[in-house]
């Protein structure tokens, strides 16, 4: 795992300690040492066992979203990443403040984009490459019965959401750390999100035939990114997809278009793939 490879160089600082208490408080100050030991060895578990708080019991939630019994569950330290090793908050804090830059609504249109995905409020969302969470709150909030998971490669993204899910009190939001190569969708999933994400990944082709493979039938895929051409936001041109990319890309592993929002956003193509058969 590259971060994990990147972040072992980085001296432990300051920062990073502040970082690690404000992410999964309890667990660090009163764990560590039975961690230290065990966090490496931890199998990584499906996103639907890693949660940002196991909330299947009111004694439990009580416990979870009180401030005098903060929880215990690190969801990074369930999958074998020792917090103590990440970045800097600094650096991750500055991602974030980008993601949720306030101009960006004017054009991302986030409110648009939830109720164009058409839900009855019960489903289970896999919001895949979560990144801060700028879709993945905004659609727990959508999802009253039902939840989120958010996945990322990136552990200070999963600290982070799984920091402002727990002081929010946001209970239908939980968290996993995915892996580059394998999209890591619950079987439970009726829709999977992905806003500037498709981009990102190396081998598009056999991740979307897993991908595909862990939706159950009827499930849907919902592809938001960047248009082609010259635009005031987004990727550079070279790795942009195209809507003909993102349609071949889909149907070859499996899926149907569904819907399609030509007009929705104006920088970026938004469509909706299902799992007909
Ligand atoms: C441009 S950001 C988009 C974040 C968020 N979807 C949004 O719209 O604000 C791309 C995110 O995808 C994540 N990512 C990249 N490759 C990934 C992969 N293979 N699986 C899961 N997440 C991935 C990155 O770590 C990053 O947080």
């Amino acid at each position: 795992m590259i971060t994990i490879r990147r972040s072992l160089a980085l001296p432990i600082s300051t920062l990073a300690c502040v970082a690690l208490a404000a992410g999964c408080p309890n667990r660090d100050r009163n764990n560590a040492a039975s961690d230290a030991s065990s966090a490496h060895a931890v199998t990584a578990p499906t996103p639907a066992t890693v949660t940002a708080g196991d909330v299947s019991s009111p004694e439990r939630q009580a416990q979870v979203h009180d401030p005098a019994h903060p929880p215990i569950d690190c969801p990074l330290r369930k999958q074998g990443v020792d917090p103590a090793h990440l970045r800097p908050f600094e650096d991750t804090a500055k991602y974030i403040a980008f993601l949720e830059r306030p101009d960006r609504a004017a054009w991302q249109k986030p409110d648009a984009v939830v109720a164009a995905l058409g839900l009855t409020g019960k489903e289970t969302i896999v919001d895949i490459g979560a990144g801060s969470g700028y879709f993945s709150f905004r659609l727990a909030r959508a999802v009253p019965e039902g939840k989120v998971i958010a996945l990322d490669v990136e552990p200070e993204m999963i600290r982070h959401i799984h920091h402002k899910a727990m002081t929010e009190g946001v209970r239908n939001l939980q968290v996993a750390f995915a892996k580059p190569d394998d999209p890591g969708v619950p079987a439970e999933a009726d829709l999977v999100f992905m806003c500037d994400v498709l981009h990102h990944i190396q081998d598009r082709p056999a991740w979307l035939t897993k991908l595909v493979a862990q939706m159950h039938k009827g499930a849907r895929l919902a592809l938001v990114e960047f248009k082609e051409g010259k635009l005031p936001e987004g990727p550079p041109e070279a790795v942009k997809l195209s809507r003909a990319q993102l349609v071949t890309l889909a149907t070859g592993a499996g899926l149907v278009l569904d819907s399609e929002r030509p007009n929705l956003l104006p920088y970026q193509t938004f469509l909706v793939f299902r799992k007909a058969r």
